[in-house]
């Protein structure tokens, strides 16, 4: 009997070889390689069927309006980049449990209410375990339609009868193209199944989201290489914003990648959080010791957040410098700054600071709060919780400006804030709140 042939695939990047390596050559991984059956040459979709064989000039090209599915709810169709392209494959990853099934039945439903039939797929669930969910989740659509399925080739064609206006696909690791002989979930079948929705989806037009399970390290299970072959990525992650959920476009072919989505789930489904700011700074009423707060910026909307810092002494031993959910590099340059322009001495002091929330603080628009955290725990001077704090700290203490500062006061008036300080370099503002311009980190002394 003759031998199936096998490739070895990398289950990081996607690369193949025909034999066993310890460690890809590609992307330097070790112990990534997996034993797969090879099957007949395939050529692969051919792509030609909506790109066109003949050469355009650009000026030939005509654009028909960018059509995009609205979902209705702004927190998904902002990372979308204004709501889900026609003709597009995103694909949603998360770890297992983060809420994937539950955030896509919501599109599912929300599109299908609002312009005609959408397809869900399911390889992972029973009809009665979705209609379970769809309950809980008050989703009641008379267009949603159910299928149980994971033969790609027969998606595809329930796709052509039906005619959905969306497709979604939970998950991707569970579909399987028939003349691919590995399992399901496998490098290739994986590949091959993706590379023909994505031929589905250019073909007729009807927008893809596939579902994928993201690996403990936090890959999409599978190979890197999906990331490369679809329009979208998105991934929705749980632990950074503990009590958020949050949707992150990593990737988009048609809008930035810098926006985010804030969710909450509950027991009846997915709620978008409209202000963030608000619910994590609910409670701040008093004037604290060690706290201050900042606008940082994610994506387009900003995001006002608590520092908080601890200084104590210590009598012996190294001091101690812990943070969470700032640059501890950042953090060690403000010290610096710090014991240099106020003349603090911080040599014998632990010093520990946090982003209340366990939300990651990526700009430099926080320093100056930083600072001012700093400095109130360490003088013991109590800080003003209706005082916000932007700007960007250089190494000779002075207070620099930072991007969208009309936006960051803006935020920080609507949520009830009274006073602002922000770098004197800045230009003016409109605002009805007090604001007080500083040059220099020393001028912290005056305002707390
Ligand atoms: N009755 C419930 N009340 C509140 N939350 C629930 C309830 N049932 C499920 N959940 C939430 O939904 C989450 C699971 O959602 P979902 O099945 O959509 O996740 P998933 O990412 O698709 O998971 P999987 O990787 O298994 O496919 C749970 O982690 C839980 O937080
Ligand atoms: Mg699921």
């Amino acid at each position: 009997m003759a031998k199936t042939k096998t490739i070895f695939y990398c289950g990081s990047c996607g690369a193949s070889s025909p034999k066993w390596l310890g460690k890809c050559p590609t992307c330097g991984e070790f112990n990534t390689y997996a034993e797969e059956a090879l099957c007949g040459p395939s050529k692969g979709p051919d792509y030609r069927g909506f790109a066109g064989t003949k050469i355009s000039s650009l000026e030939d090209i005509d654009i028909k309006n960018e059509e995009r599915l609205k979902t209705g709810l702004d927190e998904i169709d902002r990372v979308f980049g204004g709501g889900i392209v026609k003709g597009s494959l995103a694909l949603l990853g998360g770890e297992p449990g983060v809420g994937k099934s539950t955030l896509a039945l919501d599109i599912a439903d929300r599109v299908a209410n609002a312009y005609g039939t959408v397809l869900y797929v399911s390889g992972e669930e029973s009809l009665e375990q979705i209609k379970l969910r769809a309950d809980r989740c008050s989703i009641h659509s008379k267009n949603l339609k159910l299928v149980i399925e994971t033969g790609v080739e027969k998606i595809t064609a329930i796709a052509e009868k039906e005619k959905p206006v969306l497709m979604v696909i939970d998950s991707i690791q569970t579909v399987y193209k028939e003349d691919i002989t590995s399992l399901a979930g496998t490098v290739g079948q994986v590949k091959e199944s993706c590379a023909h929705l994505m031929y589905a989806a250019k073909r007729s037009g009807v927008p893809v989201i596939i579902i994928g399970h993201v690996t403990k390290d936090g890959n999409i299970a599978g190979p890197k290489m999906l990331e490369h072959m679809v329009d979208a990525v998105m991934y929705f992650e749980a632990e950074q914003y503990y009590q958020f959920k949050v949707l992150r476009a990593v990737k988009n072919r048609f809008g930035s990648t810098n926006e985010i989505g804030i969710f909450e789930m509950t027991g009846s489904g997915i709620k978008e959080v409209k202000s963030p700011s608000k619910m994590l700074l609910d409670n701040l009423k008093e004037d604290k010791k060690g706290s201050a707060i900042v606008t940082v910026l994610e994506g387009t909307r900003p995001l006002l957040l608590e520092i908080q810092a601890l200084s104590a002494r210590r009598n012996f031993g190294m001091p101690q410098r812990t943070v969470t959910g700032i640059d501890y590099n950042r953090f060690l340059l403000t010290l610096a700054i710090l014991e240099k322009s106020l003349n603090l001495h911080l040599e014998n002091h632990d010093i520990f600071a946090n982003v209340a929330g366990g939300i990651k603080v990526v700009e430099t628009g926080a320093d100056l709060g930083v600072a001012a955290a700093i400095y109130s725990s360490f003088k013991e001077a109590p800080v003003s919780m209706k005082t916000v704090f932007i700007g960007e700290l250089s190494l000779d203490g002075e207070v620099r400006p930072v991007q969208f500062m009309e936006a960051r006061v803006a935020e920080a008036e609507r949520l009830g804030f009274e006073r602002c300080v922000i770098p004197s370099r800045s230009a003016n503002v409109k605002t009805a709140m007090e604001i007080k311009k500083t040059g220099n980190v020393e001028e912290l002394k005056a305002i707390i």
